[in-house]
C-alpha cells in the first residue's frame, strides 16, 4: 500500500522548492519501486488573506492520517510572522508531538564555506533542537496596552519529560555518528531553567557511558562553531538556542538554502514533518533561483524515516554530485543555476546512479 504524504507548499519560494523536490522524489521512488501518494494543501498566508485563517479548523484532524508531512515555507509580508507561524507550523509541531527538530549540516565538496578553515568532509554536525516547549511557550501575556507602564511577560517552560527525551534522542543519534554530544546551556545567566536543563542532561548522559559529552555556554558555543566547526558532532539545545544555532551552522556550511530539517515524533504515534530550515524568502520569490537542496535533503530525511534507507542514500549521493559541479549551484552558493537547472541535474545524477 502507498505511504501517504501531505504536502503544504506554503508561501514565497515554498511552492518553488516543493515542486523541485516532488520531481526529484518521483524519480528516486520510481527507481526504487517505492509507492508514495501525495495530497497537496493550499494552507498559506494567501489563504489567510482570503479566509482569515492559515489553515481550516479541521486541518490537524486531516493531517493526522498521513504517514508524513512535507512543508515548503510559511510567512509573507503583510501577515505578521507570529500569525503565520502560530497559525500553521507551530500547531502542527505541537499537536503531533514532534518534539525533536533535527537539523544536520555539512560542508560539501565544491561548496565554499564562508570560513576559511572549514573544509569538506570535516564539518558534519547535527543540531538537535527541542521543538515543543522551552522559550517558545504559550504562557504569558500583555498588560496595560497603550499606557506608559505597558508590559509583556513570556514564561519559558522546561519539563523533566521534555528535557529527558530530547537529551535521549541526541545521545542515541550520537551513537550512530561520532559519539559526541555538546549540550548548549546558559546556566550562568538564566538561573532556573538552564541549571535544570544541565542537571537533566547530565542524568541522561549517565545512561550513555559510551558517548562523550560536554556542556557549553551558548555564547561561547556560537563563537566556537565559527572558530572550529569541525569539532562538533551532535549539539543538543533548547527551542530558542537550537533555532538560532541551526541558522548559524547552515551559514557555516555555505547557505541556509541547503539546510534541511525533520520535525520528528520518535514514538511514531503521529506523522512527522519534513521542511527546509529556510523561510519563504520574499526577496527572491518568483525569480526561479531558489535553492531546492534544503528541501530535497529534507526529503532524504523523510525517505529514511519512512523506511527507505537505500533510496535516501541514493538521493543524498545525487545532492553531493550536484553540489560538486559549479554549473549546478544556485546564486546563494555563488553559482548562476536556476531552480529548474538544479532539479534537472539532480534527476540526471539519480538516473546515472549517483
Ligand atoms: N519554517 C518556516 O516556514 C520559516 C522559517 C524561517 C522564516 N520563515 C518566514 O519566512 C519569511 C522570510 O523570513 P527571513 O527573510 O527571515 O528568512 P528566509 O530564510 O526566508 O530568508 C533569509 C535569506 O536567505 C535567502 N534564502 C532563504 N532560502 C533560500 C533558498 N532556498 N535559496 C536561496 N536563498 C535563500 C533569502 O533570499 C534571504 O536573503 C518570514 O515571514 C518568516 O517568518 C518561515
Amino acid at each position: 500500500m502507498a505511504q501517504s504524504i501531505a504536502v503544504i507548499p506554503g508561501d514565497g519560494i515554498g511552492p518553488e522548492v516543493i515542486d523541485a523536490a516532488r520531481q526529484v522524489l518521483d524519480v528516486v521512488t520510481d527507481l526504487h519501486g517505492i509507492d508514495l501518494a501525495y495530497d497537496e494543501f493550499d494552507w498559506s498566508c494567501r489563504r489567510y488573506d482570503e479566509t482569515g485563517a492559515m489553515m481550516p479548523e479541521d486541518a490537524l484532524d486531516t493531517l493526522a492520517s498521513y504517514d508524513a508531512i512535507l512543508l515548503g515555507a510559511v510567512g509573507w509580508p503583510g501577515v505578521p510572522d507570529h500569525v503565520s507561524l502560530w497559525g500553521l507550523l507551530i500547531p502542527i509541531r505541537r499537536a503531533f508531538r514532534q518534539y525533536v527538530n533535527q537539523r544536520p549540516i555539512a560542508v560539501f565538496e565544491g561548496v565554499d564555506s564562508p570560513l576559511r578553515s572549514a573544509s569538506a568532509g570535516e564539518v558534519d554536525l547535527v543540531v538537535v533542537r527541542e521543538n515543543v516547549e522551552g522559550e517558545y511557550s504559550e504562557i504569558g501575556g500583555r498588560m496595560n496596552r497603550g499606557f506608559p507602564d505597558e508590559m509583556a511577560v513570556q514564561e519559558a517552560v522546561f519539563t523533566r519529560a521534555g528535557v529527558s527525551r530530547i537529551a535521549d534522542h541526541a545521545f542515541e543519534l550520537a551513537r550512530t555518528r561520532g559519539s559526541y554530544v555538546t549540550s548548549a546551556t546558559k546556566s550562568n545567566g538564566i538561573v532556573h531553567t538552564m541549571p535544570f536543563w544541565d542537571e537533566v542532561v547530565a542524568e541522561r548522559a549517565a545512561e550513555f557511558p559510551d558517548v562523550r559529552w560536554d556542556s557549553e555556554l551558548i555564547d561561547a558555543l556560537a563563537a566556537k562553531i565559527v572558530l572550529e566547526p569541525e569539532r562538533f558532532d551532535v549539539i543538543v539545545a533548547s527551542n530558542l538556542f537550537g533555532d538560532i544555532l541551526s541558522d548559524l551552522t547552515a551559514a557555516v556550511a555555505g547557505s541556509i538554502g541547503i539546510a534541511p530539517s525533520a520535525n520528528l515524533d520518535p514514538t511514531r504515534t503521529y506523522p512527522s514533518m519534513f521542511e527546509p530550515v529556510h523561510g519563504s524568502a520574499p526577496d527572491i520569490a518568483g525569480n526561479g533561483v531558489a535553492n531546492p537542496i534544503g528541501t530535497v535533503w529534507s526529503t532524504v530525511m523523510m525517505l529514511d524515516h519512512l523506511g527507505h534507507a537505500e533510496a535516501a542514500q541514493h538521493l543524498m549521493g545525487a545532492v553531493r554530485a550536484t553540489l560538486r559541479d559549479p554549473a549546478t549551484r544556485t546564486p546563494d552558493l555563488g553559482g548562476t543555476a536556476t531552480t529548474t537547472e538544479v532539479t534537472t541535474a539532480l534527476d540526471g545524477a539519480l538516473r546515472a546512479g549517483a
